[in-house]
């Protein structure tokens, strides 16, 4: 592309059923398991990238405010590795717009690096299928990986004696799955989070006496998902969804020192989901790194679940479904 052009990509989150908690190589961005999400259809990222052969250094505005510290430092960092595989030294004029909360564990960075992968990749020239650019994005932030690719979704931890660890790490679609689910995100609060997911990973690996017993059980819980989606059984998608959301939670709260995401208001609206299940409703929770909570259902039920919410808790509600992939939206001269 010429330094007039500018290159657009939107990417929305994904939420994760089993999770994505933990690295082996912090560089490469490699995580110690395999995860499986869904990518739904709120809160896109949309994000245009423009190459500035005059500038010194990468611009970045973020939701209309110019990245300063880390956001820029991660911003920079990605965009220098897209300019080392593409043999170029241009810096970037970036123009990110989130529509979710920042920071609040709903997974702003998934779409955020998905977004900046496919636009940056795009304005720099870098050549590469979709697999390629879940590697790329992946190193952006994990999670990021999973949001190239629409619908359910696997991000491959790769063997962990790969010859090649960072071509071994890529996600990709669950091709079989057939289950029409939606996910009710609770939102109970926007704020930034006190601990990053990162440091929340890195203590938990490093000092929780839970962790690899979690480890284990996310593998035996990953061939069971798969299982599950293939026969479309909400129920068995739902109960591995919650136990491997809860055994997360539970692996950093008993990390030294201890993080705790869960607040008074996400145990209470755990006990909403238990109730609803105790009344014959198919519901079940999964939490990210924050308070907030995401009910997995069926579409079918997602309404009545959101209304449920809507009057037992102070939150704002947003019913999601499965969305699209990671897409170009324009270049413009
Ligand atoms: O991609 P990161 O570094 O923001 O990690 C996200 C981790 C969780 O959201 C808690 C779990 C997951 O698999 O998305």
């Amino acid at each position: 592309m010429t330094a007039r052009e500018t290159a657009v990509a939107v990417a929305h989150p994904n939420i994760a059923l089993i999770k994505y908690w933990g690295k082996r190589d912090e560089h490469l961005v490699l995580p110690v398991t395999d995860s499986l999400s869904m990518t739904l259809d709120v809160f896109p990222t949309t994000t245009a990238v423009r190459l500035d052969p005059d500038a010194a250094a990468d611009h970045v505005v973020m939701d209309g405010v110019l990245a300063r510290g880390e956001v820029l430092r991660r911003a920079t960092t990605f965009l220098d590795l897209v300019r080392e595989r593409a043999g170029r030294l241009e810096r970037a004029v970036v123009d990110t717009r989130n529509t979710v909360p920042v920071g609040a564990g709903l997974a702003s960075s998934a779409s955020g690096f998905a977004a900046l992968a496919l636009a940056a990749a795009q304005a720099y020239g870098l050549p590469g299928d979709a697999e390629q650019l879940s590697r790329l994005a992946r190193r952006g932030s994990g999670s990021a990986a999973r949001s190239v690719f629409g619908g359910f979704v696997v991000w491959h931890a790769g063997p962990p004696d790969a010859a090649d660890p960072d071509h071994a790490s890529y996600a990709e679609p669950v091709t079989d799955a057939h289950l029409d689910a939606a996910l009710v995100a609770v939102v109970l609060e926007e704020g930034p989070k006190p601990v990053s997911s990162r440091e929340a990973m890195r203590r938990t690996v490093a000092t929780s006496p839970l962790y690899r017993d979690w480890v284990t059980d996310s593998r035996a819980d990953l061939a069971r998902m798969h299982t599950a989606l293939g026969e479309g059984d909400m129920a068995a998608v739902g109960a591995i969804t919650e136990r491997n959301a809860l055994g997360m939670h539970a692996t950093m709260e008993a990390a030294r020192p201890a993080v705790r995401y869960r607040t008074a208001a996400t145990d209470a609206v755990l006990g909403h989901i238990r109730r609803l299940r105790e009344e014959g409703v198919g519901a079940w929770a999964t939490m990210d790194a924050g308070p907030n909570v995401k009910v997995l259902c069926a579409s079918a039920d997602a309404r009545r679940i959101a209304a449920r919410m809507r009057e037992t808790t102070d939150a704002r509600v947003i019913v999601a479904h499965s969305g699209p992939g990671a897409r170009l939206q324009r270049v413009t001269a």
